[in-house]
């Protein structure tokens, strides 16, 4: 079987963990012999050091933001070289919670898209990027109902300037060929599976 790469996209709080979770199931449900799932930042040496990094608390956190669009680069290739590719490879579902798209919305917001873009351009496009969307008060309201403390106002403008690079991605991605779908990621759980599912749907039906 040909394999197949899905990448989910969204800013914090839109559902993206829990939909990549149901699209991998999904795979599996459909008969898929081999699916992976995973996430980036990844749990591997560059991926736990972004974790503390991106921590307050931690000593780590030293680092100014012009680091991390090359540690989540450094990341990415890890994660391709390790999981990604050798996975596709071997005919695998690769389903990933947050790709290049996240680097180009959040990582612009502080060198702008022009820099991440170049620094991301090398890496292999997924066959389709979904791209959660959600009121950022809604995907507010989801942060605090997981129970972490935040500044509400801080939080809401960051979650809307963030929402506001993802809606750039998509224009600059379709630009360069890639398929991007948004999917209204509101309303339950099974609901947005539904969207996810028709829009992976359209892409295998296309493929054949
Ligand atoms: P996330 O998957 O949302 O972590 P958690 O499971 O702890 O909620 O990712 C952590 C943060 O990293 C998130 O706010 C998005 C950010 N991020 C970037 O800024 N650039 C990137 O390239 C990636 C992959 C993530």
């Amino acid at each position: 079987m040909r394999s197949v790469f899905i990448d989910i996209e969204g800013i914090d709080g839109s559902g993206g963990t829990t939909q990549a979770r149901l699209l991998a199931r999904w795979f599996e449900s459909r008969g898929w012999p081999e699916v992976v799932l995973t996430c980036e930042p990844t749990d591997g040496p560059v991926g736990r050091f972004i974790r503390r990094a991106l921590d307050p608390e931690d000593p780590a956190a030293v680092l100014g933001d012009a680091v991390f669009p090359y540690l989540f680069a450094a990341d990415r290739r890890d994660h391709l070289d390790r999981l990604v590719l050798p996975a596709l490879e071997r005919g695998c579902a690769v389903v990933t919670d947050r790709y290049t798209h996240s680097s180009l919305a959040y990582q612009s917001l502080s060198v702008g898209l022009a820099e991440v873009a170049a620094l991301n351009a090398r890496f292999p496009s997924p066959d389709l990027a979904i791209h959660l969307v959600l009121d950022p008060e809604e995907c507010l309201r989801r942060i605090q109902a997981r129970g972490r403390g935040l500044d509400r106002f801080e939080a809401l403008d960051r979650l809307r300037r963030v929402q506001e690079a993802y809606d750039a991605v998509v224009v600059h991605a379709r630009a360069s060929g890639e398929r991007v779908v948004r999917v209204d990621a509101r309303g339950p759980v099974e609901a947005v599976h539904a969207r996810v599912v028709a829009a992976v749907e359209d892409l295998l039906r296309e493929r054949g």
